[in-house]
């Protein structure tokens, strides 16, 4: 079950978190995983090493034209995982333009392009697997994360138009969901104990979920097995959304 030998896939940003988890499951299930990140070709190739049968990609998504540049190193590929995103915490009158664009086009703007660019070749082939990692704050009201929120939304609201038209062609898309989750984004918040406990504490399940708790779920949206599931939401947070 589960096995993805012969797959090739793509996770954006995936040199830490939330896509390094994700990366490291479907190289260990049997795919070559393009292994991508912004920052740095070195933080991309540390990564891309701890990760049998991987390529490291460096690929700013804010910039459109990178897309085409991504696409000519990977070519086409069975797999996609929309997961790098940006995350300004700002209240909804203080974004500056630039932090506007620049979030949104992260979060909306290079999914739209990833996929259109993407499921050409899948439709040709007929299979592919498409997932975008939203959060439960596309459903959620808050106060510093609204926009974020917005963006999310917007990603899973393409997932849901998308589903029915790529579905004939074996291509599935999928959405999943996570809440709060233990990663370099947010190290430095929960360093607060008082914090952590407060968040900790609004989880029914009663503790913050870790990147492995979100992996499996993409393993089964990615594999044959979950070829019957195509424009559906996945919401991994613990039962927080509750
Ligand atoms: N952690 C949570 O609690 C949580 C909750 C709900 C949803 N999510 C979602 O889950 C996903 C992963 O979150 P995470 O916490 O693992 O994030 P993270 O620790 O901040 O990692 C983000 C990844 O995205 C890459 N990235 C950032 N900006 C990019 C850009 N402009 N172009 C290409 N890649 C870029 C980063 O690469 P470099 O650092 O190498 O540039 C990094 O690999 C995100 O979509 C996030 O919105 C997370």
């Amino acid at each position: 079950m589960f096995d993805l030998k012969g797959k090739t896939a793509l996770v954006t940003g995936s040199t830490q978190g939330i896509g390094f988890e994700i990366a490291r499951l479907l190289s260990k299930q049997g795919a070559k995983v393009f292994v991508t990140g912004a920052r740095s070709e070195k933080k991309c190739i540390a990564a891309s090493e701890k990760i049998p049968n991987s390529v490291p990609v460096r690929v700013n998504l804010v910039v459109p034209e990178e897309i085409d540049r991504l696409y000519e190193v990977t070519g086409d590929v069975d797999i996609l995982v929309l997961n790098a995103s940006v995350q300004y915490k700002r209240k909804w009158d203080e974004f500056s333009m630039d932090e506007y664009d620049i979030q949104m086009n992260c979060n909306v703007k290079s999914s739209y392009l990833l996929i259109k660019k993407y499921a050409e070749g899948m439709k040709n082939r007929g299979w592919g697997r498409i997932v975008a990692i939203g959060s439960v704050n596309q459903y959620n009201q808050h106060l510093e994360l609204s926009l974020y929120g917005v963006s999310k939304a917007a990603q899973m609201k393409m997932v849901q138009n998308f589903a029915p038209i790529l579905a004939p062609f074996g291509v599935t898309i999928n959405n999943i969901a996570p809440g709060a989750i233990e990663t370099p984004r947010n190290a430095e918040a929960f360093e607060d104990v008082t914090f952590k406990k407060k968040v900790s504490d609004s989880i029914p399940c009663g503790y913050i979920g870790k990147p492995e708790d979100i992996s499996p779920a993409v393993l089964l949206l990615c594999s044959e097995e979950g070829r019957y599931i195509t424009g559906s939401e996945i919401i991994i947070d613990g039962g927080m959304h509750l």
